[in-house]
């Protein structure tokens, strides 16, 4: 397959590093266009019973192999893991970095798919964050070695011992994949792991086109814009693409980013130094 095929399942991976893995039944509700995406669920035949899984309730997911995959990668042509990863080493590449150096902090991070894909970039040092423990569990279960350590906690409210041994990594690169927003990892938890990272840190990221628009109520569009503003982070990179289908087929088109840390973000905050609605000259999908 082209190296640019980024729905590609994941089961068809030819690097053969996701162990062999169950098969599920799987069915989706008839369309409901009332149904938000974090609504969106469907069924899954487990012991002999259909069950209501909701496409937002990793826990739920990542306790049985390969569902996540199956439901995300194969049949909603999930693309974002490819997508920011491969963003991250074209850049790398345009500035002549190598991956080599890169001690990654991926935070909601899940079951590892992510980290996957850098590892494949010659990526050495991957760390984990998520907030629950499932994540971490299938992380193990399913891609053993793949992070060098994985770190259940709440960026939010970390213990002493925990934002030692973070910062004890000292970290010079962010990812984070398809966990920004819907009640996932709010714009706090962000401002946290961003301050892990070191400036001139490499920031890999992206989010649902409206968390990024002059209308958005997540608080990321106007914390980004602020973020730019004052120069605590220059973006380097972004890509509008479909990240996913939606239940129904329809595409959910989200932007890809790739950033350069240039400072801590203030313990008082940032001054907003232009209020000027959306972060980027995003277009519409
Ligand atoms: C859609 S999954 C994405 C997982 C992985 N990045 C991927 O692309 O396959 C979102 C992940 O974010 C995690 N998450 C949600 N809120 C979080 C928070 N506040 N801090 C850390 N992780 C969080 C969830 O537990 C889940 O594993």
């Amino acid at each position: 397959m082209a190296a640019t095929d980024y729905h590609r399942p994941a089961s068809t991976m030819e690097d053969g590093a996701a162990p062999a893995t169950p098969r599920y039944d799987i069915r989706f509700p008839p369309s409901n266009p009332e149904l938000d995406q974090d609504g969106e669920f469907c069924e899954v035949l487990l012991d002999g019973q259909w069950q209501r899984v909701r496409f937002h309730d990793y826990g739920r997911l990542y306790e049985h192999p390969g569902l996540y995959e199956q439901v995300f990668y194969e049949r909603l042509e999930c693309s974002s893991h490819r997508r920011v990863s491969s963003m991250l080493a074209d850049v790398l590449r345009e500035r002549g970095q190598a991956s080599a150096y890169l001690r990654v902090l991926e935070v909601g991070a899940g079951n590892g798919v992510v980290a996957q894909e850098l590892r494949q970039l010659g990526i050495p040092r991957i760390t984990g964050v998520d907030i629950i423990p499932e994540a971490r569990d299938a992380a193990q279960r399913d891609r053993p070695g793949v992070y060098d350590e994985y770190f259940v906690c709440d960026l939010t409210n970390l213990d002493a011992a925990e934002q030692a041994a973070l910062q004890a990594l000292r970290p010079n690169a962010l990812v984070t994949v398809a966990a920004l927003g819907y009640g996932d990892i709010p714009p706090a938890a962000f401002e946290a792991a961003f301050n892990l990272v070191a400036p001139g840190a490499w920031i890999a990221f992206n989010a649902k086109l409206t968390f990024l628009s002059a209308r958005d109520e997540s608080g990321f569009a106007s914390l980004l814009r602020k973020m730019i503003a004052a120069d605590i982070i220059e973006i380097e990179a972004y890509r509008v693409y479909c990240h996913r289908r939606s239940m129904r087929g329809d595409r959910l088109y989200y932007a890809a980013l790739v950033a350069r840390k240039r400072a801590d973000i203030p313990g008082g905050g940032i001054p907003d130094l232009r209020n000027q609605g959306g972060v980027l000259p995003l277009s519409k999908p």
